[in-house]
């Protein structure tokens, strides 16, 4: 048996037409179903449904063979005993530093001030700030970080932006674009040894799909 994690929403509905072109389909709909573990057209194929932030966790320790997950999760979570064969090209964003509107962040940094920073990316964050000789307060945040900036919990925010109708929604401006993100293909390099075949026929079928060697 091979299993594959993935998450509800974007990555779920991005992944299914490269799961086609490996010959597989999802016999469930995740936004119809309450199933946790989905079959597919393939007796030896099966997806799980996990959180976002688990799949790197369920690849990992074998409780999927394969996963999909962006690459902002897998920078926060590490990538010990994770095989990324592939860049998929799929639920592109980035990874942004968002202030209120009239904030003047060039002057904060300039002056050497201490930035209060709430996110969800404390790994990504760190580093970028740590890169840039600024000091920053770290605030960990689970959701909704647009609102920290806004209500004084913080001064800038670290978090994903796609279209951006988010921070303009609540008078947010991007001020610096840390890093883009996409999704990737993670294998448990264990599985990658014992069930070789199958999983190379899924890295091969994807790389073509995508127009990669
Ligand atoms: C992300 C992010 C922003 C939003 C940005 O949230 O946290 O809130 O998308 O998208 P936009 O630029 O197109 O408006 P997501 O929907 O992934 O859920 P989350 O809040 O759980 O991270």
């Amino acid at each position: 048996m091979i299993t594959l994690a993935l998450s509800k929403g974007r990555i779920f509905d991005e992944t299914l037409p490269l799961l086609k072109a490996a010959g597989i389909e999802v016999l469930d709909d995740p936004e119809k179903t309450r199933k946790l573990i989905l079959a597919t057209n393939q007796p030896e194929v099966r997806v799980v449904l996990v959180r976002a932030t688990d799949v790197p966790t369920y690849v990992q320790y074998g409780g999927a063979d394969l996963g999909i997950t962006g690459l902002d999760t897998l920078i926060e979570h590490g990538s010990d005993g994770l095989y990324q064969p592939l860049d998929l090209q799929i639920a592109k964003c980035r990874v942004s530093v968002a202030v209120r509107e009239g904030y003047d962040y060039a002057a904060a940094v300039r002056q050497g001030a201490r930035l209060r920073v709430a996110t969800k990316y404390v790994a990504i964050a760190r580093e970028f700030f740590a890169a840039k000789g600024v000091h920053v307060d770290l605030i960990k945040l689970y959701g909704s970080m647009e609102l920290a900036p806004l209500t004084g919990l913080a001064d800038a925010i670290v978090d994903l932006v796609s279209t951006g109708n988010t921070l303009k929604a609540n008078h947010l401006v991007e001020v610096e674009r840390i890093m883009d993100i996409s999704s990737r293909l993670v294998v448990n390099q264990a599985a990658l040894k014992l069930k070789r075949e199958p999983i190379r026929r899924i890295i091969d079928a994807f790389g073509q799909a995508l127009g990669q060697p």
